[in-house]
């Protein structure tokens, strides 16, 4: 079996940059380059500064930082990296297609498409091309088609390699997964991706499969995580009206080990690139087969998660004397779960949104998010103007001075540190009555209660 000496991925985001630092920390002798478009990450994944590193994950400095610059590379050559590498990683982006047959559901694929036809214009010897972005089942029979069809004699083996690492705890799951999955067709290439992950992950957390196992495991894994959180967000609404806790309900099922504590948090729903897209993916994959209840099942998931978002903020409405016009709500966080500086399909968006038409005063603070990321967020939805977008909410760094004279909290995102403000100032500062709306459930409904605030927590 061929030895694998050098390593290329192509997409140096949320995945392949954490995923492709740890495969270098852990094969010293494999050379690792991970490659991109986009100028500005790489020089960020190149900048000296580690605070700098374009993707903010616990622990990913220490790792960049042992192997940047040893057996780590980050470069914008795309076409160098394909020539000399071994085995080729496409970890780019996968969307929800935004035109044409299939949007709003279908995955886009063509930034994968892109990408094989560039390693098929490139490659002079033989590859192993690995799937490590989510795909829809069988894409690996088109990226065949296309490299074997260039006549220039190269040989490829196409495997499929999708990444369950969450974000915010990248570097842990990465260094200490559940499974690794491995699926393709010849053994020797299997093998040599194995042999990649050995160096770390004990034999019997590799897994190896056919393609198309391995290719659909991948979206019915996140479709069932995502349902597992539709179901208890669904059981919180619920709650509200019986009486019951939510939290009590979660930890009666959890502990029933077929059932299992994990990934019952009642939320104001899920956000992060992946849930929603993958699970549309399954959706519009099933439709396609004509298998109509399987898409409306999984489908429901979708919806749920969105009534979830707007039931908050029209609870926070309701509550508000059915009015928040002028009202100056402060936002504590944006990004869609804590420890990531990732914002996309974040919940604080779609509420922010919801109150904006509401004519509410926003002022958001988020540990690690940039105001230019949160402006561009509510940007994209195309709901208003940027302007009006500007005027309506404002972003501070400092959540004291977000909380200010405000008329009620809303906490969009786990941060810890929200745990730790000083409530008892903060509840000077604020408009009586003051409200905090936990779309969290993070903080103490008794203390905060005790310091007087109107507190409304999900599933309470
Ligand atoms: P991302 O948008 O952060 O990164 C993708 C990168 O690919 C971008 O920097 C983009 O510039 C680059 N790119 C696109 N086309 C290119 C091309 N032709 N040549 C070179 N570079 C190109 O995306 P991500 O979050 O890293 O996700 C990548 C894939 O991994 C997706 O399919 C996603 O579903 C999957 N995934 C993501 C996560 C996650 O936590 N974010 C977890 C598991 C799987
Ligand atoms: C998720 C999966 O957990 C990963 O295994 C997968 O690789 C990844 O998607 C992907 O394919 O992109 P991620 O989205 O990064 O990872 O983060 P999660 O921890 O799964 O959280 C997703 C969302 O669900 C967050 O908004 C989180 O706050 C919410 N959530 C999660 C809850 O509301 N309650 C819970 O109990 C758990």
């Amino acid at each position: 079996m061929k030895e694998i000496k050098k390593i290329t991925c192509i997409g140096a985001g949320y995945v392949g940059g954490p995923t492709m630092s740890v495969i270098a920390q852990k094969n010293p002798d494999v050379e690792v380059t991970v490659v991109d478009l986009n100028h500005a990450r790489i020089a960020a994944w190149n900048d000296e500064d580690l605070d700098k590193l374009p993707v903010y994950e616990p622990g990913l400095d220490a790792v960049v930082g042992e192997a940047r610059g040893r057996n780590l590379f980050f470069s914008t050559e795309v076409d160098r990296a394909i020539d000399e590498a071994d085995m080729i990683f496409i970890s780019v982006n996968t969307p929800t297609k935004t035109y044409g047959k299939g949007k709003g559901q279908a995955a886009d694929l063509k930034f994968i498409e892109l990408c094989a036809r560039q390693i098929a214009a490139v490659a002079k010897n033989d590859k192993i091309v690995v799937e490590k972005s989510t795909l829809p089942v069988r894409t690996a029979e088109a990226l065949k088609n296309i490299l074997e069809n260039t006549g220039n004699g190269v040989n490829f083996h196409i495997l499929s390699n999708p990444e369950f690492l969450a974000e915010g705890t990248a570097v842990t799951d990465l260094h200490n997964p559940d499974r690794v999955l491995i699926g393709g067709e010849d053994a020797e290439a299997i093998e040599a991706l194995v042999n990649v992950y050995a160096a770390w992950v004990p034999r019997e957390r590799i897994l190896t499969t056919n393609l198309w196992s391995s290719e659909l495991s991948k979206l019915v894994a996140n479709a069932f995580l995502a349902q597992r959180v539709s179901s208890i967000n669904a059981i919180s609404e619920l709650c509200e009206v019986t009486g019951a806790n939510v939290d009590e309900v979660a930890r009666a099922i959890g502990q029933d080990s077929r059932i299992g504590g994990k990934f019952l948090k009642a939320s104001v729903g899920f956000g992060g690139s992946c849930f929603q897209k993958d699970i549309l993916n399954l959706v519009y994959i099933a439709r396609t087969y004509n298998l109509h209840e399987v898409a409306d099942y999984w489908e429901q998931v979708i919806i749920m998660n969105d009534h979830q978002k707007t039931r908050f903020a029209e609870k926070i409405i309701q509550t508000m004397y059915n009015t928040v016009n002028g009202k100056h709500i402060a936002f504590l966080g944006w990004a869609f779960k804590k420890d990531t500086n990732d914002t996309r399909e974040s919940a604080a968006i779609y509420v922010a949104d919801h109150l904006l038409d509401e004519e509410a005063q926003v002022v958001v603070y988020d540990p690690k998010v940039s105001a230019e990321q949160i402006y561009r967020d509510l940007d994209y939805l195309g709901t208003r103007s940027p302007e009006d977008n500007r005027r309506l909410l404002k972003v501070v760094d400092n959540a004291y001075e977000a909380l200010d004279g405000a008329h009620a909290a809303a906490i969009l995102t786990e941060w810890d540190e929200f745990k730790g403000y000083d409530w008892a100032k903060v509840k000077e500062g604020m408009k009586k009555p003051s409200f905090v709306f936990d779309g969290r459930k993070l903080l103490d409904r008794k203390e905060l209660n005790r310091l007087g605030f109107a507190y409304y927590a999900i599933g309470e």
